[in-house]
């Protein structure tokens, strides 16, 4: 099948999210301006850069966390493990700004390093960002988006050192959980290697 976007797809649901899958969560902790800790889930999130290393979530509207995030002007990224499905999709609920969705899914938290938000304590990895741009992206029919896509670059690296082999981060212990369409999400399966055609500017080293 082939269809326009601007004309009914006549699936049963949008195809879209299960199209560009599967998706890393960036689970994303920040503060509000009275002191809240805040935590939720986002699926529209990714790295965009890796000198200085940047990552991006998009928000449908200005949530709590793209609120804080411009308000505050920072905010971390945490890892999302099998393991920590069913806490990250409590810390989804529409909970209202002076409620702290890590006391409703009761988790612990620990104060960033090089920002004022918490990470949460027991995840393998969590990247703490200042943010850089704040973005509602134009569309082609003169609009803005729905989306509001907070930018970051990253000022510190919190790895736990459960998590480090041969001086690589252990992705495979680490174990992501990944968001497809529709309901549903994608555990890791097996890894392997490619070296790049002409040598591989992401070699060892880097
Ligand atoms: C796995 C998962 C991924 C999600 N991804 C997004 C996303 O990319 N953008 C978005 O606006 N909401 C997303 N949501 C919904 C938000 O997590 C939800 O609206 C949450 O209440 C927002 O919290 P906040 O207001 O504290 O930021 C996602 C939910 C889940 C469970």
């Amino acid at each position: 099948m082939f269809y326009r976007a601007d004309e009914a797809h006549g699936l049963a649901h949008n195809p879209f999210k299960a199209i560009v899958a599967p998706r890393p969560i960036g689970w994303i902790s920040t503060i509000s301006t009275d002191g809240i800790a805040n935590l939720a889930p986002y699926s529209f999130f990714n790295a965009i850069s890796d000198t200085p290393m940047m990552v991006m979530f998009a928000s449908g509207g200005v949530k709590d966390s793209a609120r804080n995030a411009q308000e505050t002007g920072v905010f971390t990224y945490n890892f999302v493990s099998h393991s920590a499905r069913d806490v990250m999709n409590v810390t989804s609920a529409p909970a209202p700004p002076n409620q702290s969705e890590f006391e409703l899914a009761g988790l612990p938290m620990v104060a960033g390093e090089t920002v004022p938000c918490p990470r949460v304590r027991d995840v393998p990895a969590a990247l703490e960002c200042q943010v850089t741009n704040i973005i509602q992206p134009d569309t082609i029919s003169g609009d803005k988006a729905a989306y509001v896509v907070v930018i970051g670059e990253v000022t510190g690296i919190f790895i736990d050192d459960n998590h480090i082999a041969d001086g690589r981060f252990d992705l495979a212990k680490a174990d992501p959980i990944m968001r497809a369409g529709y309901r549903d999400y994608m555990r890791g399966g097996k890894m392997l290697e490619l070296s790049r055609p002409g040598g591989d500017p992401n070699g060892p080293k880097r």
